[in-house]
């Protein structure tokens, strides 16, 4: 192979996850907030993570979001620039490529818990977004997208909060502000397309995903600390129905692990499995 392997990387796992690949007729990539931590999107339970700064029992659920809405509302405007600016400001990396890649050469699917529509732009064209996409504004009684943001629209709206958050400007020239990207529904059923801890996750994306591992012959688990379910129940039933399931992670997984991080594992995977990808 091109690049000495990493010492760290035990060479039985590689070349088991090499060979399962290559013979793949259908192939998952499960993909956590890891897969964009080298687009600038920070990840949620690593050192700095975004938990540290936003406890999710206050920030993560509708009920703790709405209650600090009217008690403490710059506190949520700071939490919402924290999580759109990275997201408008982020642009696929070389594993979000090579996810993409993969489809030139065996049937692959993506299944993300991220909601920064990265695998979109990239050029994924197989993909499931079991907790919803930033992206997307939905009619939520009638579950129907009534507005899909730009990352343009997604900065002028961060701009707008953080002029807020700054104390350069009142709430009030921020809704102004923000009405002419957000399409407010003042009978509140228009909302972010997100799920929020508590809430059931996006569908037809969860039941089309429980399928599809079932199915897979490789999953291949990026960038997740598999510590929030039913999400990171997946894996496992990929491997209850046969599968390969090869992470890739910084941090030691069980079972078939290449450490290091994404952007530059799953391209070389990628590349030792078919030396034509394009990656
Ligand atoms: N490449 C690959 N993996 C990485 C990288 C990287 N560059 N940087 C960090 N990681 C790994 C971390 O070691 C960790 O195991 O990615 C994982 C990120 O774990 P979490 O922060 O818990 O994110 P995730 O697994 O996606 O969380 C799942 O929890 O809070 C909810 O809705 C949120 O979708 C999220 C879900």
């Amino acid at each position: 192979m091109e690049r000495a392997i990493d010492k760290a990387m035990s060479v039985d796992d590689w070349i088991t996850a090499v060979l399962a690949l290559r013979k793949a007729k259908r192939v998952v990539v499960f993909s956590g907030a890891g897969m964009s931590a080298e687009s600038g999107i920070p990840t949620f339970r690593d050192a700095d993570g975004f938990w540290e700064q936003f406890p999710p029992e206050e920030f993560a659920t509708w009920d703790g979001l709405i209650g600090k809405l009217i008690a403490e509302p710059r506190q949520v405007a700071r939490f919402a620039w924290h999580v759109i600016d990275p997201i408008a400001r982020a642009e696929p990396n070389a594993a979000h490529r090579a996810a993409a890649a993969i489809e030139q050469h065996t049937q692959v699917t993506v299944i993300t818990q991220n909601i920064d529509g990265l695998h979109h732009d990239a050029g994924s064209s197989n993909i499931w977004e079991l907790h919803g996409s930033l992206l997307d504004v939905i009619n939520a009684p009638e579950r129907r997208i009534v507005k899909r943001f730009s990352r343009e629209d997604l900065l002028a709206i961060s701009d707008a909060i953080r002029g807020y958050v700054q104390k350069e400007q009142s709430l009030v020239s921020l809704i102004m502000q923000l009405r002419r990207h957000y399409p407010f529904d003042f009978r509140g059923r228009h909302r972010p397309n997100v799920v929020l801890f508590g809430d059931d996750l996006a569908e037809p994306d969860w039941t089309y995903s429980c399928r599809e591992v079932k199915s897979c012959d490789v999953l291949l688990s990026v960038g997740t600390s598999g510590s929030v379910f039913p999400a990171a129940f997946l894996p496992g039933r990929a491997e209850l129905s046969g599968a390969t399931v090869v992470s890739i992670s910084p941090t030691a997984c069980d079972g078939c692990w290449l450490q290091g991080n994404a952007s530059d594992v799953l391209p070389r995977l990628v590349k030792a499995a078919w030396p034509d990808a394009n990656v």
